[in-house]
């Protein structure tokens, strides 16, 4: 199968000696490699190769991270592309974090060509020190939850 991935270097590596990783916004992500990355977080663990099939196949956009053909980062966009945009599921491979992976799928996001019109992107998160670095804010509290199941809750 040949694989529709673009392929752009990442330039700011940790170190020397740790391979590049690169970055896509149109990768057919193979659902079993995103069921691996999702049993670290609490909110995904348990999540079904199923499920996640039928996930990436109506989500608007992903940005992923790879190395060579190994799935090591993740982050998914749900839109319209005029109003609203949310982001979920960003998620960085253990040995991988730390390394400036996680800032790169959300900058990626934030600045992708096809949600340049987006007026508020929107997100759930147990961390928000990551993202307040990056300019998102919890000021307006103006989010409510209905959950299905105690996991969904986590997020
Ligand atoms: C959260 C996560 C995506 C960050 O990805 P990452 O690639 O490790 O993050 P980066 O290397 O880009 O981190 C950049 C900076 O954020 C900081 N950071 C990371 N996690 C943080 C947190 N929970 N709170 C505050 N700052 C955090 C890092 O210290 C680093 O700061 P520095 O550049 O000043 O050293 C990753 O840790 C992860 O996948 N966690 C498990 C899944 C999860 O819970 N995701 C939450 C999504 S809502």
């Amino acid at each position: 199968m040949t694989s529709r991935r673009s392929r752009i270097p990442y330039t700011k590596p940790a170190s020397a000696l740790k391979p590049a990783v690169t970055y896509a916004d149109h990768a057919q992500i193979d659902p079993n490699q995103l069921t691996r990355l999702f049993q670290q977080a609490p909110w995904a663990k348990g999540r079904t190769t199923e499920d996640a099939r039928a996930m990436l196949a109506n989500t608007d956009l992903t940005v992923s991270a790879w190395d060579g053909e190994e799935l090591v980062g993740f982050g998914r966009v749900l839109t319209d592309y005029v109003y609203r945009a949310t982001i979920w599921d960003v998620i960085v491979a253990k040995p991988y974090q730390g390394r400036g992976i996680g800032t790169e799928i959300v900058q990626r996001i934030l600045q992708h060509p096809r949600l340049k019109k987006v007026e508020l992107f929107w997100l759930c998160t147990r961390m928000p020190g990551f993202y307040e670095r990056l300019g998102f804010s919890s000021k307006e509290q103006t989010g409510m939850v209905w959950s299905r199941t105690k996991q969904s809750r986590l997020e």
